[in-house]
């Protein structure tokens, strides 16, 4: 008899099945400004990618560059959405990646404002075209990228890039860390962790 009014207890306070795991894209996270602050401790080298565009040159300032392979070798970039120069690097098929040198501070701010029309960011600056791309002067090395694959991931496109010409040139990089330029020899002390 105890047994059996056992039985009946179990059965109805038997828990509920666990909830399914969540996907990783479904999980709370931290939210996007608490990411923000610690992608700006990435240190980065900055470069100006640029592309021919149907009207002329155009380029922008990128931090978000990587080796990704040396043979065969491919390089990686990452362009917002909705960036001019992300679409003249899918029409045309190539780009180039300037690694510049801590001294072209200017060229890097020009390169970034969203409001200085692309025929303004070139304004000054000696250009070439190597494979058909725009190719600036005075960087601490470049290259021509023939475009592999583009791919979006959130707000912005990963892109890979399988370099066709690689020029080395000399000097320091320009540096990007805590949302502002820095050099090598710069020396400065721990923020607000
Ligand atoms: C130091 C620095 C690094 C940047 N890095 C990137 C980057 O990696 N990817 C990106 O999409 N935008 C980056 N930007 C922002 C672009 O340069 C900016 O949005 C630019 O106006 C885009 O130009 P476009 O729309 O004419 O192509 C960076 C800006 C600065 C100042």
């Amino acid at each position: 008899m105890g047994a059996r009014l056992r039985l009946v207890t179990d059965r109805t306070t038997a828990p509920a099945p666990p909830p399914p795991e969540p996907l990783l894209g479904e999980e709370p996270g931290p939210g996007a400004a608490r990411c923000l602050t610690l992608y700006a401790k990435l240190t980065a080298g900055v470069s100006v990618v640029t592309a021919a565009g149907a009207g002329g040159p155009l380029g922008m300032t990128v931090s978000a560059v990587t080796s990704l392979s040396a043979r065969p070798p491919l390089l990686l970039v990452c362009l917002r959405d909705g960036s001019r120069t992300l679409t003249a690097v899918r029409a045309h098929r190539a780009f180039a990646v300037h690694l510049l040198r801590e001294e072209q501070q200017d060229l890097a701010t020009r390169f970034a404002s969203p409001t200085t029309p692309a025929a303004e960011r070139f304004a000054g600056t000696e250009l070439r075209h190597v494979l058909g791309v725009p190719v600036l002067a005075g960087a601490l090395a470049w290259s021509v990228c023939l475009t592999e694959d583009v791919r979006r991931y959130g707000d912005h496109h990963l892109v890979v890039g399988r370099i066709a010409a690689v020029h080395v040139g000399g000097g320091r990089p320009l540096l990007w860390h805590d949302r502002r330029f820095r050099s090598l020899t710069e020396r400065f002390p721990d923020g607000p962790g």
